[in-house]
């Protein structure tokens, strides 16, 4: 059977924003940059994205497209009969995870989309009042699972109807209405009175807040946001054609990607200060507590705050679509499953896999308090999946690219299309001699520090 291609080299650019553009910028940056001090935090996220964002986007399409195959697929090709695949595996476990409880805050996005038809965003005015609705909402467990179970559903549906039909026809369309949305609550809130208190917080970096856990995670918050670490871009590169010109894709994509979780931030915390008793460490809750005052305080609040949250969940939808994506490649590929079959065996596991985050809110003390790490489920599965497990992928791909498959086979399938690629002295250096060891320190002294 002849491999399914993007149509066109746009559809690849919008497809792959697509997975990147989702809850990682407007849900997680936010809620990362606010537990972990600020403005350094964005500050050494936006040098991750620099620095090995885009090299390791570069790198992991690239390696897509040349074995056009599935992350495991893609690691026995070129390395056949050693243990690299595992490092597929790796992927494919991790995307199952993030998809599980990332499938739970779709689900509120949901619930918020709902709330803002019906009700509107107007009685939204201070802490209590959003802090009251959202602990009502996420303590309400047969409301949630079922709210997970209509997301991975859709995710479901998506990814059976295979890579064309089903992505393309997503993308197209509405994500230049959720940029037109965000960039007119972003100046409304840089303008509203009291905004300086939360700027200079998202803006002015403090230095004696930076530590080995806010480097790994602004680093990690790189990586999930692009979508990197577990073999995503090495599927969606897989169904590129060669006449595509790779780092200009890679560039492009991380530019949007970043631009849209940067504009969050100015959303939130300009708006954030202003409300009394809200702090920037609510967690995960943190934009379904903030966003509700934003929408109260706007005119025509209500219509754009139910347009963004409805917005909200196809950006997420998109991510969640690539997320399945990766283990459905893999068992179509390598254990030659019909796609439907893949796409419904691993999304039930995922709704399994959701169920105890859904219930880390109170409802089973056990799960919103866990023995040891003393945190909710879902934020264990939220640093497991999202922060370590992409961490770790993210340096055996720089080194399987940078030294096993080497980067001058790299290279040259990177410039079988027409173009040179001129940066390549520079991309070299960063997966060789940049990453690895700068990911290897980080994480011996995170895990020192614990
Ligand atoms: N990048 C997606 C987001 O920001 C999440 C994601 C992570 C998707 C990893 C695929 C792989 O929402």
């Amino acid at each position: 059977m002849q491999r399914e291609g993007w149509g066109s080299k746009i559809a690849f650019i919008l497809a792959a924003s697509g997975s990147a553009i989702g809850l990682g910028n407007i849900w997680r940056f936010p809620y990362q940059t606010g537990m972990n001090g600020g403005a350094a935090f964005v500050l050494i996220y936006l040098v991750s994205v620099v620095s090995f964002g885009v090299s390791l986007f570069l790198a992991e399409i690239t390696l897509g497209r040349f074995t056009k195959r599935n992350p495991v697929g893609a690691f026995k090709t070129i390395k056949p009969n050693s243990k690299w695949f595992l490092v597929g595996i790796l992927g494919i476990v991790t995307a199952i995870g993030i998809l599980s409880y990332y499938a739970v805050i779709a689900g509120w996005t949901l619930y918020y989309g709902v709330i803002g038809l019906f009700k509107g965003f107007k009685g939204f005015t201070s802490e209590t009042l959003v802090k009251q609705t959202f602990l009502s909402f996420s303590t309400n467990t047969q409301l949630n699972i079922f709210l997970l179970f209509v997301f991975v559903f859709l995710t479901v549906s998506v990814v059976s109807f295979g890579i064309k039909s089903g992505i393309e026809k997503l993308t197209k369309t509405l994500m230049p209405l959720l940029f037109v949305i965000i960039i007119y609550l972003a100046i409304n809130s840089i303008l509203s009175p009291g905004a300086s208190k939360g700027l200079s917080f998202y803006l002015k970096p403090d230095f004696s807040k930076i530590n080995p856990k806010v480097v790994l995670f602004a680093i990690t918050q790189a990586f999930f946001s692009l979508s990197l670490g577990m073999g995503t871009m090495v599927t969606y590169g897989s169904y590129l054609s060669k006449d595509d010109y790779l780092p200009s894709s890679a560039l492009l994509v991380s530019i949007t990607d970043t631009f849209v979780a940067f504009m969050a931030g100015l959303i939130i915390f300009p708006i954030l200060f202003t409300v009394s008793g809200l702090t920037p460490k609510e967690g995960p809750a943190l934009v379904f507590i903030v966003l509700p005052v934003v929408f109260s305080k706007i005119s025509g609040g209500s219509l754009f705050g139910t347009l963004f949250f409805f917005l909200l969940v196809i950006a997420a939808l998109t991510s969640t679509v690539s997320l399945l994506e990766v283990p459905v490649a893999y068992f179509i590929d390598e254990k030659k499953w019909s796609r439907k079959k893949a796409s419904l065996i691993t999304g039930s596991l995922a709704f399994l896999l959701g169920i105890p985050s859904v219930l880390s809110f109170g409802q089973v003390k056990f799960l919103e308090r866990l023995p040891i790490v003393g945190k909710p489920f879902l934020d264990l599965m939220d640093i497991v999946w999202g922060n370590l497990s992409l961490i770790v992928g993210a340096l055996f791909l720089a080194i399987f690219v940078g030294y096993v498959w080497g980067i001058n086979n790299a290279v040259s399938e990177i410039e079988s299309g027409k173009k040179r690629f001129k940066l390549k002295k520079i991309w070299s250096f960063i997966l060789k001699y940049f990453a690895p060891p700068t990911i290897i320190i980080i994480l011996v002294a995170y895990a020192v520090s614990l």
